[in-house]
C-alpha cells in the first residue's frame, strides 16, 4: 500500500552509516535526512517520534519498547537481509513497512559460500599457511572434488537459491530443505530434512535466526546425516552449536566446516566476544587445519555495498510513490503456456498434425520450443486430450489454457484475496509449479511457473 504524503513532510533517521547514494537520493527525491550515528539506543528513543522513517544496519535491536516511542513511524529499512533484529510482528501490528534488501547481497553470499567450499575441499588456506612458513607439502594437501557430490541446503530464500544458482556448473546434485513448500527450482530438488540428511556430502545453511533455527545444528542434528559431511554457515553463528561442532570434527562425522558466521559474534556483528576468554570449542575450531573461518563478510562486498543502498532507496520510494518496475513486478501472466483440447481420437489427430503439419507430436502432443525474451529455453504446450477427459473439469468446456506466470506463489495469494476460484491444491514437479483457476465464464485455466530447461 503506497503512503501519500509529500516526501518534505518524511523525516528519516539513519543511525548507521552506508554507502552515500543511500543519503543523496533519498534526498533528490525529496525526503529530509538525518544522521545520528553516535546516540544511545535509548537517546535515539527519546527522539524518535519526530521521524517517520529509520534506517538501520545492526547497531541495535528494535523492540516494543523502541516502537512504542516511534509514534509517526511509516517504514524501517535495514541495509541488509535479515530483520531479526527487527521485532516484525510488533511493528507490523502498528502498520509500519519494513524494508530489507536481500536482492542487494544474495549474490555475494552465494560466491562466498562457493569459495569457502571449494577452499577448503583444496585445503587452500593452510596450503597457503605453509607455503609462507617454509612447508612444501603436497601429499598432505591432496584436494576433495564437488564433481558427484549431493549439496544440501537447508533455507531456500534469496541466500540459498543464490547459492544453488553458483553451483550449476559443477556436476553436483542439489537438494534443498525449506519449511514453505513448493520452493525447489532448477537448480534444487525440495526434499525433506530426512532425505537431505540421507544423501548430503555437503550442508550449507542459509536460514534465519529464528526459534527453530536456534541451535538447529546440534549433535543429534549432525548425527542424523547418513554419511560424514562438510559443513558451509554463512546464515548466522547462533544456528550451530559450537561445541557439537567441534565435536563432530574430532570424530571425523563432520569433514570440515567453512564459517562466515559464528555463534559467539554480538548481535551487531561488529565484534567477537564481549570479554576476552575464548571457549574452550572455539579454540578447538582456531586450532582445526580443516575449518575456514571469516568475519561475518560473505554479504560484505564492495558491490553488495552499493547494491543494498540501492535496493533500500528503492524500496522506500515504493513505499512512497509506487514502484517504478511495479508495472513488472504486476505482470502475472507471462505467456501461453499451453493450449488443450478434447479430441475424439487423439492418437489420430497427433499423426494428421505430424503428415500435414510437420509436428514432432509425442503422447502428450507437441513441445514448441522457443527462446524467452533473455534468451532462455522456453516452451508452450499442445495436447489434444481424450473426449472423456477428467482434467478440464469442473469446466464443461472443450479446451482448457495454460498461462506461464512469473511467480506462482505470489499470485496465488492475490488471487485468492480477489475471490478468484481455485480448483484443488497447487502442485510441483521437476518441471514447475502448478495451480488451476476457473474464469468468469468457468473456463478452467492452468497456472504454471515453468521450469523449461528441466524438459531439455
Ligand atoms: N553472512 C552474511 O554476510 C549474510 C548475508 C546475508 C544473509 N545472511 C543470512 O542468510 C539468511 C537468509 O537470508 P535470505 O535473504 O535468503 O532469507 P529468505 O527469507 O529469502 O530465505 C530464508 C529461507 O529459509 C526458510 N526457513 C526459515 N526457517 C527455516 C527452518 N527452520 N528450516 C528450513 N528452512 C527455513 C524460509 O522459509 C526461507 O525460504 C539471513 O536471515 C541471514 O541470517 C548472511
Amino acid at each position: 500500500m503506497i503512503i501519500e504524503t509529500n516526501p518534505k513532510d518524511v523525516k528519516i533517521l539513519h543511525i548507521d552509516s552506508n554507502n552515500p547514494i543511500l543519503w543523496e537520493q533519498l534526498g533528490q527525491a525529496g525526503f529530509e535526512n538525518h544522521a545520528d550515528y553516535k546516540s544511545t539506543k535509548e537517546e535515539v528513543e527519546a527522539k524518535i517520534h519526530e521521524y517517520n522513517g529509520i534506517v538501520i544496519r545492526s547497531r541495535f535491536d528494535i523492540d516494543k519498547t523502541f516502537l512504542d516511542k516511534a509514534t509517526k513511524l511509516q517504514f524501517i529499512a535495514r541495509v541488509g537481509a535479515g530483520l531479526e533484529s527487527i521485532d516484525c510482528d510488533y511493528a507490523e501490528s502498528k502498520g509500519v513497512h519494513l524494508i530489507a534488501a536481500p536482492e542487494g547481497n544474495r549474490n555475494a553470499v552465494g560466491e562466498q559460500a562457493l569459495g569457502m567450499l571449494l577452499s577448503l575441499f583444496n585445503n587452500l588456506n593452510r596450503a597457503d599457511r605453509e607455503i609462507r612458513s617454509g612447508k612444501w607439502i603436497r601429499e598432505g594437501n591432496r584436494g576433495h572434488e564437488l564433481d558427484g557430490k549431493t549439496i544440501g541446503i537447508i533455507g531456500y530464500g534469496n541466500m540459498g537459491k543464490s547459492f544453488a544458482k553458483k553451483l550449476c556448473g559443477f556436476d553436483v546434485e542439489v537438494l534443498c530443505y525449506d519449511i514453505k513448500p513448493m520452493v525447489g527450482d532448477a537448480n534444487a530438488k525440495q526434499v525433506s530434512l530426512e532425505e537431505l540428511q540421507q544423501k548430503a556430502d555437503v550442508l550449507s545453511l542459509h536460514t534465519p535466526w529464528t526459534p527453530e533455527t536456534n541451535k538447529m545444528v546440534n549433535a543429534d542434528f549432525i548425527n542424523a546425516f547418513a554419511k560424514p559431511f562438510w559443513l558451509v554457515n554463512t546464515a548466522r553463528g547462533k544456528s550451530v552449536v559450537t561445541q557439537d561442532l567441534a565435536q563432530a570434527l574430532k570424530s571425523g562425522k563432520i569433514l570440515g566446516a567453512a564459517l562466515d558466521v559464528l555463534e559467539y559474534e554480538k548481535s551487531s556483528f561488529e565484534h567477537l566476544f564481549t570479554d576476552d576468554a575464548i571457549p574452550e570449542a572455539f579454540q578447538y575450531l582456531l586450532d582445526a587445519e580443516n575449518v575456514l573461518l571469516s568475519p561475518h563478510i560473505a554479504g560484505w562486498t564492495f558491490e553488495s555495498h552499493e547494491k543494498l543502498a540501492q535496493v533500500i532507496v528503492d524500496k522506500i520510494k515504493a513505499v512512497y510513490f509506487g514502484s517504478a518496475d511495479s508495472n513488472e513486478e504486476e505482470k502475472r501472466v507471462t505467456g501461453i503456456g499451453g493450449v488443450f483440447f478434447k479430441s475424439e481420437n487423439p492418437d489420430a489427430l497427433k499423426d494428421w498434425y505430424k503428415k500435414h503439419l510437420g509436428l514432432a507430436t509425442d503422447n502428450y502432443g507437441w513441445t514448441f520450443w522457443w527462446k524467452d525474451k533473455e534468451g532462455n529455453d522456453a516452451c508452450t504446450q499442445w495436447s489434444p486430450f481424450a473426449a472423456d477427459t477428467k482434467y478440464f473439469e469442473p469446466s464443461q468446456k472443450q479446451f482448457m489454457q495454460n498461462f506461464r506466470v512469473h511467480d506462482l506463489d505470489s499470485l496465488i495469494i492475490k488471487l485468492k484475496e480477489e475471490g478468484v476460484t481455485l480448483v484443488g491444491e497447487p502442485e510441483a514437479y521437476d518441471y514447475g509449479k502448478f495451480a488451476w483457476i476457473l474464469d468468469v465464464e468457468g473456463n478452467k485455466i492452468e497456472l504454471w511457473e515453468p521450469v523449461d530447461k528441466a524438459f531439455l
